[in-house]
Formats: C-alpha cells, sequence, structure tokens
C-alpha cells in the first residue's frame, strides 16, 4: 500500500489493508515571544521557542528570500556551499543565530561588510559589524563546505542530506534543512528560493519550484530552481541522482517536471502517469492547486524509509504507490501552502493528507472512508493508535506516529459526519484559502469550522484530537 511511509518506526501500521491508502512573521514572532529563550534585548533568540525542537529556527529576523548555489561531488560526497539569505530585522540585532549543523563555515558577511562567527552545536552565531536596526533589511552571506551528513531524528529516522549509491536523497523534515544549508529553518519563517546545484554530467540535480536554467560545461551540469511561492525550509530539497526526466504541461497549466530513477522507473510509471488527474481531483475538493509547478522525485533511497512532500515536488524514496502519491500531493495544500506553527500541531499536515487518501479511494471506487474509519476504530483500546492524542504527541518522537495519521484522519472523518458533507468541503477549501501560502493553528482550524457549520464542535475536537485513550462510541 504505501510502503515508502510504512517503513518508518512506529508507522508500519498507520492504516488498514484496503484503505488506498503570506505569512504574516511578526505576529508569529508574537505568538512564540513568551516560550522564547530570553532575547536579551540586541541579540536573536538561539530557536523560534518551539518547545519540540528549542534550537530550531531563530529570532530577530525574517528571511524574505533564499539564494543558495551548490557544488555536489557525487564521487567524494563534498558540498561547496553559498547562501545568500535577504531578511528583515524584527528587533535590533547586535548578534543574530542561522541554523548550520557540521559542516565548515568559511566566510559571513552581513551586507558585504565581513562579520564575524562562531559555531555553536546547530547554532552559527553572527556578529555583524553594525548592529542592524528593527526593521532594516539586510543580506547575509555564507560560504560553506564539507561533506553533509544527515541528522537522526528523536524517532530514528534519518532526515536531511542523506548520501546514495548515485547522489543524495535530501529531505528536511523535521530538522534536516540545517545539514545542507544555513537557515532560519523553524517552518514559522517562509521564504521564497533559487537553488542552483552544480553536479558531475550524467547527473541531474532536482528541486522545487520552475527549473529557469540548465547548462552543462566542462564535465559539469548545472541546475538552476526557482521558487517564487513561500516555503518552509523543511520543504526544500536538492536531491541528486542519475534520473530520467519528463517534463510537461497540464491542462491547468502547471509544469510538471519528474525525475526517476531508471531503477524504479517500471513501477513509477503508471503511478507517475495519474499525477495530473490526482491534482485535478484534489483541486475539486480542496480548491485550485496552490502552485504552478508539480511533479516527483522518485528515488532509490529505501533506507530512508518514506517520502516527503518536498513543496511542489514531493521526494519519494522508492515508486510510490497511488495512495502515497495522494498524500504527498494533498500535502500541497495542507502543510506546504498552509504551514504549522508548532510541531505539536502536525496532525494538521498528517491527518488532512491522511483523510485525502480516504476520501480519493471512497471516490474511485476504494473502500469508503466510514469503512476505513470503522476497521481503525475497531482496534481495541490498547492499541498504539490510541497512545497519545494526535494534536499533543507530546515530542517530536512521536510527529509521525499512527495517532497523528489515522487518528487524526478520524477526527476529520467525525467533523464530516457532525457537519455534513457540503460544509465539511466547504471547511476544508475555506481553511486552504484563507490561510493560503501562510499559516494554520489546530485553534484556528477549530474556530473556522465552528463558523461555517454554526455548530459548538470543541467537544468533538476534544475527544478525538485533544484526549489520549480510545473515544466512546457516539
Ligand atoms: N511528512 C512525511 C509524510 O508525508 C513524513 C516525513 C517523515 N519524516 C521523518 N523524519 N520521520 O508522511
Ligand atoms: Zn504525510
Amino acid at each position: 500500500m504505501t510502503p515508502a511511509r510504512r517503513q518508518t518506526a512506529g508507522r508500519t501500521t498507520v492504516l488498514p489493508r484496503g484503505a488506498v491508502a503570506g505569512a504574516v512573521p511578526v505576529a508569529l514572532a508574537v505568538l512564540f515571544a513568551a516560550a522564547s529563550p530570553a532575547s536579551a534585548g540586541t541579540v536573536g533568540a538561539s530557536g523560534a521557542g518551539d518547545p519540540y525542537f528549542p534550537l530550531q529556527g531563530n529570532g530577530g529576523y525574517d528571511v524574505r528570500h533564499y539564494d543558495l548555489t551548490l557544488g555536489y561531488d557525487t564521487g567524494t560526497g563534498h558540498l561547496d556551499g553559498k547562501a545568500v539569505l535577504s531578511a528583515r530585522a524584527t528587533q535590533c540585532l547586535t548578534r543574530f543565530d542561522l541554523d548550520l549543523n557540521g559542516l565548515k563555515v568559511t566566510g559571513v558577511t552581513v551586507d558585504h561588510a565581513k562579520a564575524s562567527f562562531r559555531r555553536q552545536g546547530q547554532e552559527l552565531v553572527i556578529t555583524p559589524r553594525h548592529a542592524l536596526r528593527e526593521g532594516q533589511e539586510f543580506r547575509v552571506a555564507v560560504d560553506y563546505q564539507g561533506e553533509p551528513k544527515p541528522v537522526t531524528d528523536p524517532d530514528g529516522s534519518l532526515d536531511g542530506w542523506i548520501p546514495t549509491d548515485d547522489g543524495a536523497f535530501v529531505a528536511n523534515e523535521p530538522q534536516g534543512a540545517m545539514t545542507w544549508f544555513p537557515a532560519n529553518s523553524h517552518p514559522v519563517d517562509k521564504a521564497s528560493y533559487d537553488i542552483t546545484i552544480t553536479v558531475p554530467k550524467g547527473r541531474t540535480a532536482v528541486s522545487g519550484g520552475v527549473l529557469v536554467a540548465q547548462r552543462t560545461t566542462g564535465g559539469h551540469t548545472t541546475f538552476h530552481w526557482r521558487q517564487t511561492e513561500p516555503m518552509a525550509a523543511y520543504l526544500a530539497t536538492a536531491t541528486v541522482g542519475r534520473f530520467q526526466v519528463e517534463q510537461y504541461t497540464t491542462r491547468d497549466g502547471i509544469q510538471v517536471y519528474n525525475a526517476v530513477d531508471p531503477r524504479e522507473a517500471a513501477a513509477a510509471t503508471p503511478v507517475l502517469r495519474k499525477l495530473p488527474s490526482v491534482l485535478d481531483w484534489e483541486s475539486k475538493e480542496f480548491g485550485p492547486y496552490p502552485f504552478r509547478s508539480a511533479g516527483a522525485i522518485v528515488d532509490k533511497a529505501t533506507n530512508v524509509g518514506y517520502a516527503l512532500e518536498t513543496q511542489t515536488r514531493p521526494v519519494y524514496d522508492r515508486a510510490p504507490d497511488l495512495s502515497t502519491l495522494v498524500h504527498e500531493s494533498a500535502h500541497q495544500w495542507f502543510g506546504d501552502s498552509v504551514t504549522l506553527t508548532r510541531w505539536q500541531d502536525i496532525w494538521l499536515n498528517e491527518g488532512f493528507a491522511t483523510y485525502a487518501e480516504w476520501l480519493y479511494s471512497e471516490q474511485h471506487g476504494g473502500k469508503t472512508a466510514q469503512q476505513t474509519f470503522d476497521a481503525l476504530y475497531g482496534r481495541p483500546a490498547g492499541d498504539d493508535l490510541w497512545a497519545y492524542p494526535p494534536a499533543n504527541p507530546g515530542s517530536g518522537a512521536h510527529l509521525f506516529d499512527t495517532p497523528v495519521y489515522a487518528r487524526g484522519a478520524m477526527a476529520l472523518h467525525k467533523l464530516r459526519q457532525a457537519v455534513g458533507d457540503a460544509t465539511f468541503l466547504n471547511i476544508l477549501r475555506t481553511w486552504a484559502a484563507e490561510h493560503r501560502y501562510g499559516h494554520g493553528t489546530t485553534a484556528q482550524f477549530i474556530r473556522l469550522s465552528d463558523r461555517l457549520s454554526g455548530k459548538k464542535l470543541e467537544g468533538l475536537f476534544h475527544t478525538w484530537i485533544g484526549t489520549a485513550g480510545k473515544p466512546a462510541k457516539s
């Protein structure tokens, strides 16, 4: 069914068999202010204040754009990088951090003036020559190099720049961005990206967005990708390998770029052929597809054990099955365009993408959502499914476990039952429309559901996403 997503520890039984299967950074900074590590006056905080990943992201500024220029030697595994961040100070800053893990930094400038820096764990601490004023636009350039290494997540899976036999599988959820570029890497800070990657001729480097240029000279090929819609750092990729490439434009004008490892092509081709119809179906359910480009990166990296909804162009560790394609595509609305503000709200991504699989199955001759719900509900009270509340998985170790995916989807099914099909779809569409390119919180989703249904749904949500244990039949 969904082998790619099913291998991750603890997620082997996410679904029953047969179930196909503008950000407002300033306001959000305020949202986090109370939880943020003390930002002593003019020093940017070392984290965004997320209890699950306290050092992820930083305080004191907001990134508008990343311009990454990378060179990857697939023979030695060496990465040469230059990152230029265009940002705006949200407070006076005598010092601020970027997130970067491993690698060697060889130079930093702020507005073209050499800045001093030091490394402290995953923080790159930068002291500009002149303090930045609140509201000031500035440009940070970081030169770095080395052999990127993935991090091991609290759930035991690899995350970040993961070398493969022909390049690298690059996926950053929840914390891998810092393994290959310096960033403000909490999802609360979204930005546009230009990512330019040079690899040996014969290899392909694939990122999100549109391919604006490709050039081969002197045994190397350079790929320049541009993502104009705001993106969280965890949704960036720069996956490298030997790929078969297919490009076309859909009837709706979406530019599709698929890159497939030839060893996975036989299995991937029939599934990828359905991408336009899946996006079309999801657009009818959830509202217009949020991006101008789409596609898939199908690698052969089965040790990774999961796929990721990298923005516009999900990355798969093997040929996906149809339900996985539906799932990662649904994330383009839920997770990528509408992004969480704290990792605790991960069910807003995974519960929604899982429910998209249920809906797709129901409307394409498979099990109904009700059947999928009933099969899950039949699990005994001691089952992992009920181990903790989807909207409070408790730590980064449980972000991608069964309660978040399956019980999160069950909560949406209960919502659908309570408000009826038409209102339910209206809620999903309004959610995608009102928070497009921005962020959303669980509390906001509950308020929206109340507003559009005219009901008080607090109790339903409390039971289905807010409490541990198997809910009683209602
Ligand atoms: N969001 C991915 C999905 O669609 C899962 C990512 C899992 N990442 C991890 N580090 N375990 O299911
Ligand atoms: Zn997912």
